[in-house]
């Protein structure tokens, strides 16, 4: 290798991150509105916490035994001794600022989104990241199934506006810590019959947390997990009631849906729902979006006994198959020839801007043919032809770039004419 081709490579972006260019980044900027306008419509408010927070966080919200916590966390010690993680996800931030700012006093209701990055050390691949980011939704305070429906069908809502079909509904419960230390020992029971065809990883799974066998991605182990008793056959009374009422409220909102037992998630915080939205058409990595209720989390963190439910939906995936036409940009290209014209120029895209006219300027000295074929290549939609006679009699000549009609006249009338287009 060459200095020059190893310092290029030294400065290249970290694998599994990437940069979102011009070109791309105005599907991401279509979604976030998207988003944000769908999620406000349900009566969420954005709550922004930061990118890194207390180690410990993680290791008690999302789950000491889940492979988040034990294999994929960004973690490290700062200046001052402590150790912090990148968020590997949103949803214990979102409980520790409720505890911390006691946001459940104010009497608001507890609906939340956000959108950002999250950070976890697996092997990148097609739709798999290590910086890869999520919308993320929240509620807090509602025990009745009915929530977890809504937002459901809100989640749905969106990948509809954001042209995302053929679409599958996968939904469970995991039942609650009353019901779930039962099949946790028959699932134990299942895991010791079998233990020789399990992976390593899954043999200490086996003893410490038998549930995450089923996150295993190691197709013996999906075998023999196939074969476990499923947790339909051990949800408590209350469990059932609460799926029963999932499944029913889903019916009344005409969301289809596939009842599947396997949906543990690989969270550890999970209590009765669960839920993903998948999508054959994305390989592998085939969840649009995942969640569940959690109604322990804010009790374990030592605040108030909140339940809570929600999902996160992974921008990568979902706009790796959304249907998304971004606006067209309708860009005003000025072509000055001269000194005086140039200064002219400059103070004529502040005025044309002043009224929301998206303006270039280009300050290098072109011919006017130059200036049209520029604003060709960059598909202006107007051009402002702006020379020493334009400058004299105050009228300047508005082309438009896809009629090549042109209409001259003083900026006022001309303004008026970019507004109506
Ligand atoms: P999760 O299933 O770990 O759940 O992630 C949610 C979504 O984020 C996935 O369905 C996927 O679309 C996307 N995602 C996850 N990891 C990656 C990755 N490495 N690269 C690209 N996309 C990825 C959670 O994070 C929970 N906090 C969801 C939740 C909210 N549960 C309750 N409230």
């Amino acid at each position: 290798m060459n200095e020059d081709s190893s310092a290029k490579k030294e400065l290249a972006a970290v694998k599994g991150t990437k940069d979102i260019l011009p070109g791309e980044v105005e599907k991401w900027q279509s979604l976030e509105v998207l988003a944000r306008t769908t999620f406000e419509l349900y009566g969420f408010r954005e709550l922004r916490a930061p990118v890194f927070e207390a180690t410990e966080l993680f290791e008690k919200g999302t789950g000491a035994t889940s492979d988040v916590v034990t294999k994929e966390m960004y973690t490290f010690t700062d200046k001052g001794g402590r150790s912090l993680t990148l968020r590997p996800e949103y949803t214990p931030s979102v409980v520790r600022a409720i505890i911390e700012h006691r946001l459940d006093l104010e009497g608001s209701p507890m609906r939340y989104y956000y959108m950002g990055p999250m950070f976890r050390y697996d092997k990148p691949q097609k739709g798999r990241y290590r910086q890869f980011h999520q919308v993320d939704i929240e509620v807090f305070g509602e025990k009745d199934a009915a929530v977890d429906a809504e937002i459901i069908e809100m989640a749905h809502a969106l990948l509809g506006k954001l042209g995302v079909a053929g679409t599958e509904t996968l939904v469970n419960s995991v039942g609650c810590r009353a019901c779930r230390p039962a099949y946790s020992s028959a699932l134990r029971e299942a895991a010791a019959k079998r233990k020789s065809e399990l992976c390593a990883d899954c043999q200490r799974k086996a003893e410490t947390n038998p549930l995450r066998i089923f996150d295993c991605k190691v197709e013996a182990c999906r075998e023999v997990a196939a074969s476990f008793p499923s947790i339909q056959d051990f949800l408590c009374q209350e469990c059932q009631d609460h799926f029963r009422a999932l499944l029913a409220c889903l019916d009344v909102l005409k969301i289809p849906f596939r009842v599947d037992p396997r949906l543990v998630r690989g969270l550890d915080y999970y209590t009765k729902t669960t839920f993903e939205i998948v999508s054959s058409g994305l390989g592998a990595q085939n969840a649009l979006l995942g969640g569940g209720r959690y109604d322990d989390m804010m009790k374990d963190f030592g605040g108030p006994d909140i339940c809570g439910t929600g999902f996160a939906m992974g921008i990568e995936r979902v706009l790796s198959i959304a249907e998304l036409v971004p606006p067209q940009k309708k860009t005003l290209y000025l072509a000055y020839l001269g000194d005086e014209a140039k200064k002219a120029a400059l103070e004529l895209a502040r005025f044309f801007r002043s009224y929301g006219v998206e303006c270039l300027v280009e300050y290098k000295d072109r011919g006017m043919k130059a200036h049209f074929g520029r604003a060709n290549k960059l598909q202006a939609a107007w051009v402002l032809i702006v020379g020493e006679n334009e400058l004299k009699s105050g009228h300047f000549g508005l082309k438009d770039m896809a009629t090549g009609r042109q209409v001259d006249g003083p900026r006022e009338e001309l303004l008026a004419l970019l507004r109506e287009s």
